[in-house]
């Protein structure tokens, strides 16, 4: 038998019910059924506070060192990504430095993907290395062989996305697992792209999953927070190195309300991804687009390697395309919306397009079509899925009038 339901055990738990229960308990104060919002920065000391960690970060002390709102966040993320611990910080950015700056030191190497978030591939090609003498290989993630070509004894870190933004490429989590175990080093994925229940990295061999959860996890568009889950000592090594003595923790109304945004995120995901895996059938339908990029379109060089990692559960809400034109086509493309807003961020409840052109030095990284026709990497929103292809269909029509 199937243990018993119990909110309070959230490994006896299917996911949508983690979503709502996990992290919350009634407030000891008030008798609140929900956590509520603390805004305060330090919290009363014991009458004898010699023996205090004043580095600490498991009980609330200052707000630097985790806030109520934090700790409820962190224990929801652990249990929706699967892993022991997480550590909550200002936003995706925070998350991702936290990673980098705790884990690697002066003369490490590390290999990144070559489509990465335009911070992540800026740290690992010019800051960090500066800065500190860090080594970066860039490489295509999607090629287990050239990440086990490009590892070298000192190398320390791997890191990856599940899905590559902006290109949409996907990464073979369990076979550059093996990798960079077999190396030594740490395997770091962001999983912004494909927040669980769609896909839990730490179940293939990653060490560490990073999100932003300004983005779906958060869902609406209204906070910006990054998390970094994995196993208690590392995240226990962020928390000291990279919070209390670096700083970017998560403010606790961001905190409280990204915990209240994910209650509904198994809800937001199967819609957004339902519509999207039709948007992306129209689009590649019509002769006006140039290319579409979406791996669950057969068409997707990483097709098959997504349907078998993400277990059949979706293939996102991301799409990158462009239709068959100039940028000026393209900018009149976007400005004929009239649903789809023009905004960065992504996985927020409305749909959100950015018109990227073909200048920069990421792009040499990208497929051939996105650097002839540059790309708009659509973030697909919870309105009606008629309602949206009806608006890609009339900004078509007014694109190319
Ligand atoms: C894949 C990915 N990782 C990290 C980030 C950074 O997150 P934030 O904007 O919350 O700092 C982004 C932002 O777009 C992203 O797309």
């Amino acid at each position: 038998m199937p243990p018993r339901p119990d909110k309070h055990d959230a490994a006896s738990l299917a996911f949508a019910t983690q979503a709502v229960h996990a992290g919350n308990r009634i407030d000891p104060g008030t008798g609140a059924i929900r956590t509520p919002l603390v805004m305060a920065n330090s919290y009363a000391l014991p009458d004898d506070p010699s023996s205090i960690d004043w580095s600490g970060t498991g009980v609330p002390l200052y707000t630097r060192n985790s806030g109520v709102n934090q700790l409820a966040l962190q224990e929801k993320l652990a249990v929706l990504e699967g892993g022991e611990d997480a550590v909550a910080l200002a936003s995706g950015v925070a998350a991702l430095h936290a990673v980098f700056f705790t884990f690697l030191r002066t003369g490490d190497h590390v290999v990144v993907a070559d489509v990465t978030y335009e911070a992540s591939w800026r740290l690992f090609a010019e800051l960090l290395p500066e800065k500190y003498g860090i080594e970066a290989t860039f490489v295509d993630a999607s090629d287990a062989d050239a990440v086990a070509t490009a590892v070298r004894p000192n190398t320390r870190l791997v890191h990856i996305e599940t899905i590559g933004n902006p290109t949409t490429k996907v990464t073979d989590v369990a076979a550059l697992a093996d990798i960079a175990h077999g190396a030594g080093a740490l395997l770091s994925v962001d999983s912004t792209f494909t927040p669980p229940p769609l896909y839990r990295p730490l179940v293939d061999g990653a060490d560490l999953v990073v999100h932003s959860l300004t983005k779906y996890i958060n869902g609406h568009g209204d906070a910006m927070g990054g998390a970094v889950i994995g196993a208690r000592p590392l995240i226990e090594r962020i928390k000291s190195d990279a919070m209390v003595d670096v700083g970017g923790v998560i403010s606790p109304f961001n905190a409280w309300l990204i915990q209240r945004g994910s209650i509904t995120l198994p809800l937001r995901l199967r819609q957004q991804q339902e519509t999207a895996a039709r948007l992306a059938r129209v689009l590649a339908g019509d002769p006006r687009v140039a290319f579409v990029a979406y791996p669950g379109l057969p068409t997707h060089p990483q097709h098959e390697l997504a349907t078998r990692q993400f277990g059949g559960r979706g293939f996102g809400a991301m799409i990158a395309f462009a239709v068959d034109g100039d940028p000026e086509t393209q900018n009149r493309f976007v400005a004929a919306l009239r649903v789809v807003t023009s905004a960065v961020s992504l996985g927020h409840d409305e749909s959100l397009i950015v018109h990227v052109g073909t200048a920069g030095p990421r792009v040499a990284a990208y497929p051939e079509p996105f650097r002839r026709f540059g790309h708009l990497r659509f973030s697909v929103g919870l309105e009606d899925a008629a309602d949206l292809e009806a608006d890609l269909l009339a900004a078509l029509d007014a694109a190319f009038r």
